[in-house]
Protein backbone atom coordinates (compact mmCIF):
# COMPACT_ATOMS: atom_id res chain seq x y z
CA UNK A 1 0.00 0.00 0.00
CA UNK A 2 1.50 3.21 -0.68
CA UNK A 3 2.05 5.79 2.01
CA UNK A 4 -0.18 8.86 0.72
CA UNK A 5 -2.96 9.85 -0.28
CA UNK A 6 -3.32 10.33 -4.21
CA UNK A 7 -3.92 13.90 -5.24
CA UNK A 8 -7.53 13.73 -5.64
CA UNK A 9 -10.58 15.88 -6.41
CA UNK A 10 -14.06 14.44 -5.70
CA UNK A 11 -17.89 15.44 -7.10
CA UNK A 12 -20.59 15.39 -5.41
CA UNK A 13 -24.02 16.31 -6.61
CA UNK A 14 -23.78 20.14 -5.65
CA UNK A 15 -20.05 19.96 -4.43
CA UNK A 16 -16.68 19.64 -6.21
CA UNK A 17 -14.30 18.74 -3.05
CA UNK A 18 -10.69 19.89 -4.73
CA UNK A 19 -7.30 20.74 -3.56
CA UNK A 20 -6.86 24.28 -2.20
CA UNK A 21 -5.30 27.21 -4.87
CA UNK A 22 -3.64 30.57 -3.87
CA UNK A 23 -6.42 32.23 -5.47
CA UNK A 24 -8.69 30.92 -1.99
CA UNK A 25 -6.94 32.83 0.70
CA UNK A 26 -9.29 35.61 1.26
CA UNK A 27 -12.33 33.44 1.21
CA UNK A 28 -10.45 31.31 3.32
CA UNK A 29 -9.25 33.77 5.79
CA UNK A 30 -12.94 35.08 6.12
CA UNK A 31 -14.25 32.01 6.65
CA UNK A 32 -11.59 31.05 9.24
CA UNK A 33 -12.53 34.14 11.21
CA UNK A 34 -16.53 33.00 11.69
CA UNK A 35 -17.14 32.45 15.70
CA UNK A 36 -18.04 29.51 15.24
CA UNK A 37 -15.05 28.45 13.62
CA UNK A 38 -12.90 30.11 16.26
CA UNK A 39 -14.93 28.95 19.34
CA UNK A 40 -14.57 25.35 17.99
CA UNK A 41 -11.49 24.81 16.52
CA UNK A 42 -8.11 25.83 17.06
CA UNK A 43 -7.68 27.93 13.62
CA UNK A 44 -5.17 31.01 14.60
CA UNK A 45 -7.01 34.21 15.63
CA UNK A 46 -7.21 36.65 14.52
CA UNK A 47 -6.82 33.95 10.71
CA UNK A 48 -5.17 36.70 8.52
CA UNK A 49 -4.92 36.52 4.41
CA UNK A 50 -1.02 35.34 5.15
CA UNK A 51 -2.60 32.25 7.33
CA UNK A 52 -4.17 31.50 5.01
CA UNK A 53 -1.96 31.72 2.26
CA UNK A 54 0.77 29.57 4.49
CA UNK A 55 -1.70 26.91 4.79
CA UNK A 56 -2.83 26.51 1.25
CA UNK A 57 0.55 26.62 0.00
CA UNK A 58 2.41 24.42 2.91
CA UNK A 59 0.47 23.64 5.72
CA UNK A 60 -2.46 21.81 3.52
CA UNK A 61 0.04 19.97 1.13
CA UNK A 62 2.26 18.81 3.22
CA UNK A 63 -0.52 16.63 5.11
CA UNK A 64 -0.74 14.96 2.01
CA UNK A 65 2.44 14.55 0.87
CA UNK A 66 3.94 13.88 4.58
CA UNK A 67 1.26 10.85 4.52
CA UNK A 68 -1.05 12.21 7.41
CA UNK A 69 -4.04 13.06 5.36
CA UNK A 70 -5.62 15.41 2.91
CA UNK A 71 -6.95 18.49 3.02
CA UNK A 72 -9.51 19.85 0.17
CA UNK A 73 -11.46 22.80 -0.23
CA UNK A 74 -15.49 22.35 -0.48
CA UNK A 75 -16.52 24.38 -3.78
CA UNK A 76 -20.12 24.80 -5.07
CA UNK A 77 -20.87 22.83 -8.52
CA UNK A 78 -22.77 25.65 -9.64
CA UNK A 79 -20.99 28.66 -8.59
CA UNK A 80 -17.60 27.55 -8.07
CA UNK A 81 -17.16 29.85 -4.78
CA UNK A 82 -15.23 28.04 -1.74
CA UNK A 83 -18.05 26.64 0.97
CA UNK A 84 -15.46 24.81 3.11
CA UNK A 85 -12.40 22.75 3.79
CA UNK A 86 -13.08 19.26 4.84
CA UNK A 87 -9.50 17.34 6.40
CA UNK A 88 -8.63 13.84 6.58
CA UNK A 89 -5.84 13.96 9.51
CA UNK A 90 -4.24 11.64 12.30
CA UNK A 91 -3.80 8.64 8.75
CA UNK A 92 -3.22 5.37 10.37
CA UNK A 93 -2.07 3.13 7.27
CA UNK A 94 -1.76 0.05 8.90
CA UNK A 95 -5.03 0.19 10.83
CA UNK A 96 -6.68 1.98 8.03
CA UNK A 97 -7.96 4.72 10.15
CA UNK A 98 -8.50 8.14 9.57
CA UNK A 99 -9.68 11.45 11.59
CA UNK A 100 -11.96 13.90 9.35
CA UNK A 101 -12.47 17.69 10.78
CA UNK A 102 -15.24 20.52 8.53
CA UNK A 103 -15.83 23.93 8.38
CA UNK A 104 -18.43 24.99 6.51
CA UNK A 105 -18.56 29.04 5.74
CA UNK A 106 -21.35 30.85 7.57
CA UNK A 107 -22.49 31.78 4.20
CA UNK A 108 -23.39 28.33 3.04
CA UNK A 109 -24.78 26.50 6.23
CA UNK A 110 -27.94 24.85 6.40
CA UNK A 111 -27.49 23.93 3.25
CA UNK A 112 -26.90 20.33 4.25
CA UNK A 113 -23.30 20.92 2.56
CA UNK A 114 -21.69 18.95 5.43
CA UNK A 115 -22.94 16.33 5.41
CA UNK A 116 -22.68 15.36 1.49
CA UNK A 117 -18.98 16.20 1.52
CA UNK A 118 -18.17 14.10 4.79
CA UNK A 119 -20.03 11.46 2.89
CA UNK A 120 -18.69 11.84 -0.22
CA UNK A 121 -15.35 11.77 1.35
CA UNK A 122 -16.10 8.74 3.77
CA UNK A 123 -17.21 7.04 0.31
CA UNK A 124 -14.16 7.67 -1.35
CA UNK A 125 -12.22 6.55 1.66
CA UNK A 126 -13.75 2.92 1.99
CA UNK A 127 -14.61 1.95 -1.47
CA UNK A 128 -11.43 3.44 -3.52
CA UNK A 129 -8.62 3.45 -0.73
CA UNK A 130 -10.32 0.41 1.22
CA UNK A 131 -9.98 2.52 4.47
CA UNK A 132 -11.88 0.74 7.75
CA UNK A 133 -13.01 3.42 10.07
CA UNK A 134 -12.94 7.31 9.98
CA UNK A 135 -13.09 9.04 13.22
CA UNK A 136 -14.95 12.34 14.20
CA UNK A 137 -13.93 14.20 17.64
CA UNK A 138 -16.59 17.02 18.54
CA UNK A 139 -16.40 19.27 21.34
CA UNK A 140 -19.66 18.14 23.81
CA UNK A 141 -20.80 21.72 23.17
CA UNK A 142 -20.54 21.88 19.55
CA UNK A 143 -24.45 20.84 18.52
CA UNK A 144 -24.24 21.55 15.08
CA UNK A 145 -21.11 19.27 14.79
CA UNK A 146 -22.88 16.29 16.32
CA UNK A 147 -26.13 16.93 14.36
CA UNK A 148 -23.85 16.55 11.27
CA UNK A 149 -22.61 13.64 12.50
CA UNK A 150 -25.52 11.82 13.81
CA UNK A 151 -26.92 12.55 10.67
CA UNK A 152 -24.39 10.79 8.39
CA UNK A 153 -24.77 7.43 10.39
CA UNK A 154 -21.78 7.88 12.68
CA UNK A 155 -22.30 5.90 15.98
CA UNK A 156 -21.20 7.87 19.31
CA UNK A 157 -18.31 5.71 20.90
CA UNK A 158 -17.62 7.84 24.26
CA UNK A 159 -16.44 10.70 26.06
CA UNK A 160 -12.62 11.65 25.97
CA UNK A 161 -12.73 14.30 29.55
CA UNK A 162 -10.96 16.99 29.51
CA UNK A 163 -9.85 16.87 25.82
CA UNK A 164 -10.11 20.03 24.12
CA UNK A 165 -10.00 23.59 24.64
CA UNK A 166 -12.52 25.50 23.03
CA UNK A 167 -12.51 29.18 22.81
CA UNK A 168 -15.78 31.23 24.18
CA UNK A 169 -16.25 34.84 24.31
CA UNK A 170 -16.08 36.79 27.50
CA UNK A 171 -18.31 39.53 28.91
CA UNK A 172 -15.99 42.37 27.30
CA UNK A 173 -15.85 40.31 24.00
CA UNK A 174 -12.78 39.15 23.74
CA UNK A 175 -12.26 35.46 23.79
CA UNK A 176 -11.22 33.38 26.39
CA UNK A 177 -9.75 29.40 26.35
CA UNK A 178 -12.65 27.17 28.30
CA UNK A 179 -10.99 23.18 28.56
CA UNK A 180 -14.40 21.04 27.12
CA UNK A 181 -14.69 17.12 26.81
CA UNK A 182 -14.67 15.78 23.77
CA UNK A 183 -17.13 12.83 21.90
CA UNK A 184 -15.81 10.28 19.94
CA UNK A 185 -17.91 9.15 16.87
CA UNK A 186 -16.90 6.79 13.92
CA UNK A 187 -18.39 5.92 10.60
CA UNK A 188 -17.17 2.36 9.09
CA UNK A 189 -17.79 1.15 5.54
CA UNK A 190 -21.49 -0.62 6.87
CA UNK A 191 -22.46 2.35 8.47
CA UNK A 192 -22.87 4.10 5.37
CA UNK A 193 -24.94 1.73 3.71
CA UNK A 194 -28.44 3.07 2.61
CA UNK A 195 -27.39 6.32 3.54
CA UNK A 196 -24.15 6.65 0.87
CA UNK A 197 -26.29 6.10 -2.01
CA UNK A 198 -28.86 8.97 -1.23
CA UNK A 199 -25.97 11.52 -0.92
CA UNK A 200 -23.05 11.06 -2.51
CA UNK A 201 -22.65 9.72 -6.34
CA UNK A 202 -19.93 7.08 -6.49
CA UNK A 203 -19.18 7.60 -9.76
CA UNK A 204 -18.64 11.18 -9.71
CA UNK A 205 -15.02 10.29 -8.43
CA UNK A 206 -12.45 12.05 -10.50
CA UNK A 207 -8.89 11.52 -10.13
CA UNK A 208 -6.64 14.53 -11.35
CA UNK A 209 -2.91 12.78 -10.80
CA UNK A 210 -1.24 15.78 -12.34
CA UNK A 211 -3.36 18.52 -10.28
CA UNK A 212 -0.65 19.92 -9.42
C1 LIG B 1 -20.67 22.12 11.95
C2 LIG B 1 -20.81 22.69 10.54
C3 LIG B 1 -19.69 22.17 9.66
C4 LIG B 1 -22.19 22.26 9.96
O1 LIG B 1 -22.23 22.65 8.59
P1 LIG B 1 -23.60 22.65 7.75
O2 LIG B 1 -23.23 22.52 6.32
O3 LIG B 1 -24.42 23.82 8.13
O4 LIG B 1 -24.30 21.31 8.24
P2 LIG B 1 -25.46 20.52 7.47
O5 LIG B 1 -26.28 21.56 6.73
O6 LIG B 1 -24.88 19.38 6.73
O7 LIG B 1 -26.32 20.03 8.70
C5 LIG B 1 -26.46 18.67 9.07
C6 LIG B 1 -27.50 18.58 10.16
O8 LIG B 1 -27.09 19.33 11.29
C7 LIG B 1 -28.08 20.27 11.65
N1 LIG B 1 -27.43 21.52 12.06
C8 LIG B 1 -26.54 22.25 11.36
N2 LIG B 1 -26.18 23.34 12.06
C9 LIG B 1 -26.86 23.28 13.23
C10 LIG B 1 -26.92 24.13 14.37
N3 LIG B 1 -26.18 25.25 14.45
N4 LIG B 1 -27.70 23.75 15.40
C11 LIG B 1 -28.45 22.63 15.35
N5 LIG B 1 -28.44 21.78 14.28
C12 LIG B 1 -27.65 22.12 13.24
C13 LIG B 1 -28.87 20.52 10.41
O9 LIG B 1 -30.19 20.93 10.70
C14 LIG B 1 -28.82 19.18 9.70
O10 LIG B 1 -29.82 18.29 10.13
P3 LIG B 1 -31.20 18.14 9.29
O11 LIG B 1 -30.82 17.85 7.87
O12 LIG B 1 -31.86 17.02 9.98
O13 LIG B 1 -31.88 19.45 9.40
C15 LIG B 1 -20.77 24.25 10.57
O14 LIG B 1 -21.74 24.73 11.47
C16 LIG B 1 -19.41 24.79 10.96
O15 LIG B 1 -18.54 24.98 10.10
N6 LIG B 1 -19.19 25.07 12.28
C17 LIG B 1 -17.94 25.65 12.74
C18 LIG B 1 -16.74 24.69 12.63
C19 LIG B 1 -16.98 23.38 13.33
O16 LIG B 1 -17.58 23.30 14.39
N7 LIG B 1 -16.48 22.30 12.73
C20 LIG B 1 -16.61 20.97 13.26
C21 LIG B 1 -15.50 20.67 14.21
S1 LIG B 1 -15.72 18.99 14.86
Amino acid sequence: MTSTFPNISISTERLVLRPFDEDDAPALAEMMNDEQVVAWTSVPHPCTEAHAHEWITRSAPGERTRGRGIVLAVTEFLTQRLVGIVHLKNTDRRIRSSEIAYVIAPWARGEGYASEATLAIAEWLFHDQKFERLELRTAAGNTASQQVAQKIGCISEGVLRNAWIARARTGNGSWTEVRTDVIVWSLLPEDLAGVGEQQADPDGFTSYPDWN
